[in-house]
């Protein structure tokens, strides 16, 4: 009988030298793949967030997409994404933020949540933290309780767990 979490833990490939030289990047195409670990994955955030009166859940470009979209689903909750700048077709509210490497936008549609909304924003991975800052804030902007950011693997050397914790946010990761 194995752990969860170790369960995801062990289908995460790490790849060395990409996208650049110096980085490994975290793969979580082999947890997606492989049934019994995706659903392993989901099933460890739907009993972590069944009983916490969710409205919605926010998930990041991209890889945010697939985590929220099923738990959204599962939860019987509605999704919305928080999307890469000059994607989103009706009025947006951006934020700029910086990543392990290069800068980057993300917005939200400014009807995505109604004010006092409980949401859940998930995304894969939290390396420097930048891009959940930055999409916490949109949905602070936007009247969310922004409930916890959850994803799959903290990078704790890179401060971003941390620094996210001093914005006052909750954080819950699967494995680091
Ligand atoms: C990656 C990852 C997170 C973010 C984490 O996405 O999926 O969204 O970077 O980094 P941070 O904590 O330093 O902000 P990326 O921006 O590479 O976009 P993609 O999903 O479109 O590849
Ligand atoms: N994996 C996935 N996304 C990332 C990584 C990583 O290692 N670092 C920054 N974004």
């Amino acid at each position: 009988h194995i752990d969860p979490a170790d369960h995801v833990r062990k289908a995460i490939r790490s790849v060395p030298n990409w996208p650049k030289p110096g980085i490994t990047f975290r793969d979580i195409t082999p947890v997606l793949q492989d049934p019994r670990s995706f659903r392993v994955l989901i099933d460890l955030f739907v009993y972590r967030y069944m009983r916490q009166r969710l409205d919605l859940v926010a998930g990041v470009d991209a890889r945010g997409f697939i985590l929220g979209s099923v738990l959204a689903y599962e939860l019987n909750l509605g999704f919305v994404p928080v999307r890469k700048k000059g994607k989103l077709p009706f009025d947006t509210v951006a934020e700029e933020y910086s990543l392990e490497y290069g800068n980057a936008t993300v917005e939200m549609h400014t009807d995505s949540v109604r004010p006092g909304q409980r949401v859940l924003l998930i995304d894969d991975l939290i390396a420097t933290g930048g891009t959940m800052v930055a999409a916490s804030k949109l949905l602070q902007r936007l009247g969310a309780n922004v409930v916890e950011a959850a994803a799959i693997i903290d990078l704790p050397y890179l401060g971003g767990s941390t620094a996210l914790k001093e914005t006052g946010l909750d954080i819950y990761t699967v494995c680091s």
